[in-house]
């Protein structure tokens, strides 16, 4: 009996060695064999574009994290509406997302080395890697093997994305529903170091708080005369940026800004109010940040949410639509 015991535990520890059980299947080697140059694909085509418009890095990061909170990082994010479904883009292109093309160009361009095998939720996953690092940000191990969901639904982008109104509460809830930390919230929000933003998604701290009239009390008040020359009251499309100076550039500003009251959304905000996170973002903007080395970190933990593997899904033969 102890034997069996003991050559069980050994056994089911000779396949977490192999990799054969993980939690998610997920593998940084995933296409040694199957696509040997996949990263290398994907970098030159994230590469292109960057080089020719430093602001495309901001989307393509932005476009995974909008992936892995709806329905699990599946390329969900990519898939055009049909007749009968409203897909995320629509609420996306809402949500002013862009860089398809970028996924796209790299797809192609895997589909003539590799035909039929590597997904689009993949794509996505090393694009946001790459185009940090090639902005001076930090680099990290993407893991691999992530297959494409065949659905995609508008509403679901609605209710399953944080909104820049979120107080720490909801986001706690939010991002813990998902198996992400505490940590992972505030690491995670330090990708607005990068960026712009619409007028509207923080207008109302400027001009109309609570209702009558006010700004939003937790914003520095020469930030907020300064942001109320570019954005005039009910301004739906000028932006601005998130990072005044450098916001084609990764740094650790980010938690400078917020810690002094300027972070852009009431979802930066509230990183002061949980003793946890404000700790994490004036650790940040004082001394020896930690952030580029989190940062990593908590990219990979984002990227596990709710993947498909093995037989789920499907490997798509282009990204916005199911084969
Ligand atoms: C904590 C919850 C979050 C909220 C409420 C939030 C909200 C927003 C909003 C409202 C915008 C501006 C959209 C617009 O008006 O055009 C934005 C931009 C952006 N977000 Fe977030 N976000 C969150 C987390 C994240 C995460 C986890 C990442 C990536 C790690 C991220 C990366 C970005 C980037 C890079 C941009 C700039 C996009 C561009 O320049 O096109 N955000 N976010
Ligand atoms: C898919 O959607 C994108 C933008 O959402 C659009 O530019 C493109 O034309 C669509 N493709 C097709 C074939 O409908
Ligand atoms: C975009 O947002 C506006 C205003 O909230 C809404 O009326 C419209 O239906 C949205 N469009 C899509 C495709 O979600
Ligand atoms: C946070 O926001 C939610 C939803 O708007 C609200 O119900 C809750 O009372 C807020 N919590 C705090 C602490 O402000
Ligand atoms: C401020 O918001 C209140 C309540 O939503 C609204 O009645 C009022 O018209 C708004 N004021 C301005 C200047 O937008
Ligand atoms: C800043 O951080 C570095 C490395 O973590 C440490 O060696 C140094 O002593 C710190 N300086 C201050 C002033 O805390």
């Amino acid at each position: 009996m102890a034997t069996l015991t003991i050559l069980s535990i050994f056994i089911i520890y000779i396949a977490f060695v192999l990799g054969l059980v993980n939690s998610q299947g997920l593998d940084v080697e995933y296409y040694k064999k199957t696509c040997p140059n996949v990263e290398v694909i994907v970098k030159k085509a994230v590469a292109d574009s960057i080089s020719s418009d430093a602001t495309m890095a901001a989307p393509l990061l932005r476009m995974h994290f909008h992936d892995c909170f709806v329905r699990g990082c599946d390329g969900s994010v990519l898939l055009n509406s049909t007749k009968s479904n409203q897909a995320e883009k629509d609420a996306i292109a809402n949500l002013s997302l862009r860089g398809f093309q970028v996924i796209d160009a790299a797809k192609s361009a895997l589909e003539k080395q590799c035909p039929g095998t590597v997904s689009c939720a993949d794509i996505l996953a090393l694009a946001a890697r790459d185009a940090v690092s090639l902005i001076n940000g930090p680099t990290w191990k993407v893991q691999l093997g992530r297959r494409d969901g065949r659905v995609s639904i508008l509403s679901e982008a609605t209710t399953n994305l944080p909104t820049p109104f979120d107080n720490f509460t909801t986001l706690k809830t939010t991002f813990g529903a998902l198996g992400l930390s505490v940590k992972d919230i505030v690491v995670l929000s330090g990708g607005h170091t990068i960026g712009v933003s619409h007028c509207f998604s923080f207008s109302s701290r400027l001009y109309n708080f609570t209702g009558k009239g006010d700004m939003d009390p937790n914003m520095d008040k020469n930030y907020v005369v300064q942001l109320k020359t570019k954005c005039k009251p009910n301004d739906v499309t000028t932006t601005v940026s998130m990072d005044p100076g450098s916001f084609t550039k990764f740094e650790t500003d980010y938690y400078t800004l917020v810690s002094k009251r300027r972070g852009m959304f009431v979802s930066d905000a509230t990183l002061l109010t949980d003793k946890q996170t404000r700790a994490y973002v004036l650790a940040q903007s004082f001394n020896g940040s930690t952030f580029f080395q989190d940062f990593g970190v908590s990219m990979v933990n984002m990227g596990k949410i709710g993947v498909l593997t093995g037989k789920s899904g499907e490997i798509r033969k282009q990204c916005a639509f199911t084969n």
